[in-house]
């Protein structure tokens, strides 16, 4: 039987009444931008993460982006972040008009290395972004510990971490600001894009808010330049029941992530959770230097799986002129060359990890 990478179809089937109820009781209502549902998961969504608020934007490449432009980043400014991770995060710090600064993860959690930041600080860093990459937090009591030294701001990528914790904090309330994605496959993901923006500063989360109303505090007077992007009510009014069942659907995952740490040959690396940190697992990524003799295995076997951030961003064309040359990070081009993130959702049972397991280990006979 195949097994797939994700099963968003599942995941739907064990909400679909409720879903379908609250996206008729949207459209019905005519209230489908800003109503009750976008404040509504807002406010749920602080009050889960701890946050003074939270702002819903269209997705978070602009969650990152309005979170930055919130800070005051702008042209001439860098910003330091992994080149391991999704385009998107370097993206949007030069979509704020900044110049992303590259340093290298650590090559066991594949979060940021903290020491590596210190040694790229110029006088031109405004802001320090973490991943919390494939739902681990990044070790944000180190990072914070270097941005307060420096007095910079740490805007968090939880975009993969929902629900995550790092000594009893949550994901998205590690930095100064927080950004979430909503995107279908996230381990909280909607029916389309969407995204949010967590503060701590109720100055911060106002400021989000105007950005993604075109900068306006009134909606009327026009003094900046600023962004359409607005979690929509059809969004928001799913994401208020998966709000609901997350916690559980995580605790589903961590257990198919038990699994595999059992099941899977000894010789394949496991993804490491540092003591005091719980990982929410938006995939489980195993690494192997025969990565794609075992994702051929796998293939021929029909289990999905998938290598990620292969080409990392230092070597993306697009950031060509910042010169980097190979070996300049080593961690992330041996994560990049050995990464594969096999099956991984609240629905799989040990059978299908055993399956998956005895496919990784054909690649590796
Ligand atoms: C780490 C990371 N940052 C940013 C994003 C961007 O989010 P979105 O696709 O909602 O714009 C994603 C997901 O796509 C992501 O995984």
């Amino acid at each position: 039987m195949a097994v797939g990478l994700m099963d968003i179809k599942g995941q739907y089937a064990e909400l679909q009444d409720r879903i379908e109820a609250a996206v008729l009781e949207v459209l019905r209502s005519g209230r489908v931008i800003l109503g009750p549902n976008v404040k509504g998961f807002e406010e749920e969504s602080a009050a889960y993460m701890g946050t003074v608020g939270a702002v819903g934007v269209a997705n978070g490449t602009d969650g990152l982006t309005i979170a930055l432009r919130a800070l005051g980043v702008g042209h001439g400014d860098e910003v330091i972040t992994v080149p391991f991770t999704f385009y998107a995060t370097a993206e949007a710090i030069a979509q704020a008009g900044a110049k992303p600064v590259f340093v290298d993860i650590l090559p066991d959690t594949l979060c940021i290395d903290p020491a590596a930041i210190k040694r790229a600080l110029t006088p031109r860093t405004k802001a320090i972004m973490p991943v919390d990459l494939f739902g681990l937090p990044a070790d944000a009591d180190a990072v914070r510990a270097v941005a307060e030294a420096h007095g910079l701001p740490v805007v968090e990528d939880a975009c993969q971490a929902w629900g995550a914790t790092y000594n009893g904090r949550r994901a998205g309330s590690l930095g100064d600001m927080g950004v979430f994605s909503f995107f279908p496959t996230k381990n909280l993901g909607g029916y389309g894009d969407g995204g949010l923006v967590t503060s701590h500063s109720a100055v911060l989360v106002q400021r989000a808010r105007e950005l993604r109303f075109h900068g306006s505090k009134d909606k009327k007077t026009f003094t900046d330049i600023g962004f359409n992007s607005r979690l929509d009510e059809v969004q928001a009014a799913i994401l208020r029941i998966e709000l609901e069942v997350i916690d559980e659907w995580n605790a589903r995952r961590a257990r198919v992530a038990a699994w595999y740490d059992e099941h899977l040959p000894r010789e394949v690396l496991r993804p490491c959770v540092p003591d005091g940190l719980t990982h929410v697992y938006h995939l489980y990524v195993m690494r192997h230097p025969q990565r794609d003799a075992i994702a051929a295995a796998c293939k021929e076997r029909k289990v999905d799986c998938a290598a990620y951030y292969t080409t990392p961003l230092q070597r993306q064309p697009v950031f060509a002129a910042l010169g980097h040359k190979v070996g300049d990070f080593p961690a992330t081009d041996a994560a990049a060359e050995q990464n594969l993130a096999i099956p991984m959702h609240p629905n799989l049972s040990e059978a299908q990890v055993q399956e998956v397991a005895a496919a990784v280990a054909a690649g590796l006979a």
